[in-house]
């Protein structure tokens, strides 16, 4: 990068830290809500109203699925024991998740087998949560079940030989239009998907149906400090012309 470059880069990321500092009050300019919306998970007491609440999933309901089935499903969860309950059904995958990143592993991927005792792990209580949030859910401010109806959601790929991606398309827009609408309004969470492995006792908690699959867990409140630096990779590293091993897409 040459100095002149170097220089407009400093100022577009100055300018931008410039703009983020008022989000409080304003209305975010689109792609900085989308370059600072970061997993957020220690907040402080503030709560969410249910009127701002409202509007977040008022907005974040015009999310694409497809057909345009609509098959998402939000329980706001305010009951403290529910809360916990469900934070407690995430420890044993973060569990399985945890030893796996520490023996240097993609955690829970589905290509190659682990080399770690799954059902040890599971079960081993004493290994500590490597995301404490999950021990104790109830003082967290808002939190939400999306779940989607597998009954009318359009799973292209349910023939195929690998594990299922094209039905999560389905729900996952709405999970993040409604983090997205949160940052919006001076607020962060996270997208959290442990809770699925445990999805029938999810569904017996809330009272979902069996066809009603869980997506996601979201954990909402006010950050502690908001982030402005996002670490991902570059345009150029993931996007390619034409073929996948042709030229890197460098704009
Ligand atoms: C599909 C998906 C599943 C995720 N599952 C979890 C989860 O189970 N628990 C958790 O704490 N974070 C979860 N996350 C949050 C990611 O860890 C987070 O988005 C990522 O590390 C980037 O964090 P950053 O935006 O703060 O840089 C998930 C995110 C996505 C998109």
């Amino acid at each position: 990068m040459d100095l002149a470059n170097f220089l407009m880069a400093l100022f577009e990321q100055i300018d931008r830290h410039a703009r983020c500092r008022s989000w409080k009050d304003e209305q975010m300019e689109l792609y900085d809500a989308m370059r600072t919306t970061f997993a957020a998970r220690d907040f402080t007491d503030d709560e969410m109203s249910d009127e701002t609440l409202y509007r977040v999933l008022d907005n974040a309901r015009f999310a694409p699925s497809g057909g345009n089935r609509q098959g998402g499903r939000v329980i706001v969860v305010k009951d403290p024991d529910t809360k916990t309950a469900l934070g407690r059904l995430c420890l044993p995958q973060l569990r399985v998740y945890g030893e796996q990143r520490r023996g240097g592993e993609n955690p829970w991927q589905s290509v190659q087998p682990t080399d770690i005792d799954v059902e040890k792990v599971w079960n081993d209580e004493s290994i500590p949560a490597v995301i404490p949030m999950f021990e104790d859910l109830s003082q967290t401010p808002t939190v939400l079940v999306i779940a989607v109806d597998l009954s009318v959601v359009a799973s292209m790929d349910k023939d195929l030989d690998r594990v299922g991606i094209i039905s999560g398309g389905s729900i996952y827009p709405m999970a993040w239009n409604i983090l997205l609408g949160a940052r919006n309004e001076g607020f962060g969470g996270t997208l959290t998907t442990l809770l699925a492995a445990q999805e029938s006792k999810v569904q017996e908690l809330l009272g979902l149906e069996p066809d009603v699959a869980v997506a996601a867990l979201l954990t909402i409140g006010k950050p502690k400090k908001q982030l402005t630096k996002l670490s991902r990779k570059k345009v150029e590293e993931f996007t390619t012309v034409d073929r996948a091993d042709g030229p890197a897409f460098t704009g």
